[in-house]
């Protein structure tokens, strides 16, 4: 196993690249049984997860194969429609291939994803939309089976703003028989770059990037070449890491528009914040002022950086509230923090975040972005800080440490025998 060691006290600057999106790209790799073939998935990011989703179309009879941030995949021989435990315990987007499997193959069994580190992660949108569809679902030993000769059109309304379930709606009804009408959709950029390669490889959808999406079902796609969104969560995080350190640095290979709502806050948090197309620079040399937090379904704050935006108020100036409205019991980093010396009290779902002064010590990432606000604490603890189950932060964070070494922080990956 590995462990992180940093030392605490060193400015960033510098630039740093932002890599292609773990859950963009998550979403593009199901897309593919859609449509026997060959593609060429590029600006995939090389991390675990995505190694994880590989397996997974591996077992099923995919061909994978990930070069310099290209994966290719051939989806020619897709002979095994199941999702085993194995792989969904790992990473429950495996949920994904659902819906394709169903909608190509008119079957599909996968294992039931169970909790995650903080707490149920229901499926039921998922099932529902595809009942609505005229999948026949069953739950049999933990394992969910749906067949169907063909799925047709319906109007489906999301009672909840679902990625994943969205995700899993759109891969089904591009290939059902008549028109889908989904709302109250999920319009994270993950989700509409999905229906956008999707619109590539021949289906017919209207209202991308809306909460109400149309898609007129038709009888076969075919495969294409596609390039993946940057990550903005990976953006928003080095964000927060220079703006816990004060510092200024350059956030490239970015689209500052998956993220207005992060930059909007920074610079309510007294951090000077200058966008290009494809760059961001942000200086927060002027120190940090204190601004309350509350995750929404996107254009709002994400919920994947409330930990790090936790961990960063406690350098502000006075106390502030964080909220999530995504994930109630999101706040796992908390017992972690409070180890370094962090005033946090969490009441329903938020934390109310006292600034501190945070000491080196020993802490674990509970999980992936957990672990990245393990990391932004480090960086400005006084001493050494190690932080246990890295493997976390790999799922999502590719070339990690190299980045951050490469913008001046004292990081180093060390082995080690503690899980
Ligand atoms: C996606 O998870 C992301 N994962 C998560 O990122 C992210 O936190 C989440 O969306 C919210 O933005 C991937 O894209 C692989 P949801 P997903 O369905 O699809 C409730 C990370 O760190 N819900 O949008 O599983 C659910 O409980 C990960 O990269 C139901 O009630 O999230 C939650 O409260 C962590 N029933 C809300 O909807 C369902 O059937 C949003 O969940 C499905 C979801």
């Amino acid at each position: 196993m590995d462990k992180f060691v940093v030392n605490g006290g060193t400015k960033l600057s510098g630039k740093v690249n932002i890599s292609g999106a773990k859950n963009g790209s998550l979403a593009l790799i199901p897309a593919t049984l859609l449509a026997p073939g060959t593609y060429n998935l590029t600006n995939t990011p090389n991390l675990r997860d995505v190694w994880t989703m590989s397996r997974l179309m591996t077992s099923m009879g995919a061909f994978i194969e990930l070069n310099d941030n290209t994966l290719f995949i051939d989806s020619s021989n897709i002979n095994d429609y199941s999702a085993p435990y194995e792989h969904v315990k790992k990473m429950r987007a495996s949920f994904y291939v659902l819906g394709p499997l169903v909608a190509r193959y008119g079957e599909a069994s996968v294992s039931l994803p169970g909790g995650c580190a903080w707490g149920p992660r229901p499926i039921d949108l998922h099932l529902k939309v595809l009942k609505k569809l005229g999948a026949e679902i069953t739950n049999e030993a933990g394992y969910i089976k749906a067949k169907s000769k063909r799925l047709h059109g319906c109007r489906f309304h999301f009672d909840i703003s679902s990625v994943g379930a969205t995700g899993n709606a759109l891969m089904a009804a591009v290939l059902a028989k008549g028109s889908t009408i989904l709302t109250n959709a999920a319009t994270e950029p993950e989700i509409t770059h999905l229906a956008r390669m999707l619109v590539k490889m021949g289906s017919r959808i209207n209202g991308i990037g809306t909460t109400t999406i149309e898609i007129e079902g038709v009888d076969e796609l075919t495969p294409v070449d596609f390039d993946n969104i940057p990550d903005r969560i990976e953006a928003a995080t080095f964000m927060m890491m220079a703006a816990i350190t004060n510092s200024e640095i350059e956030v490239c290979k970015v689209n500052p528009y998956h993220i207005t709502s992060i930059i909007a806050k920074l610079e309510q948090a007294g951090c000077e914040i200058d966008v290009l197309s494809d760059k961001i620079t942000i200086n927060a040399t002027k120190g940090l002022e204190h601004v309350d937090l509350v995750t929404a379904v996107y254009p709002g704050i994400p919920t994947d950086i409330q930990p790090q935006w936790t961990a960063m108020m406690l350098n502000g100036d006075a106390p502030s509230k964080v909220t999530d409205n995504i994930y109630k019991d999101r706040f796992k980093h908390v017992p972690e923090l409070v180890r370094m010396g962090a005033k946090i009290d969490v009441v329903d779902n938020s934390s109310i975040i006292t600034p501190s002064k945070l000491m080196g010590t020993s802490v674990m990432a509970t999980d992936l972005r957990a672990g990245a606000a393990m990391v932004t604490a480090a960086l400005v603890a006084e001493g050494t800080t190690e932080i246990f189950k890295i493997y976390h932060i790999d799922r999502g964070y590719e070339k990690f440490e190299e980045k951050l070494t490469a913008l001046g922080a004292n990081i180093r990956r060390e082995k080690t025998e503690i899980i």
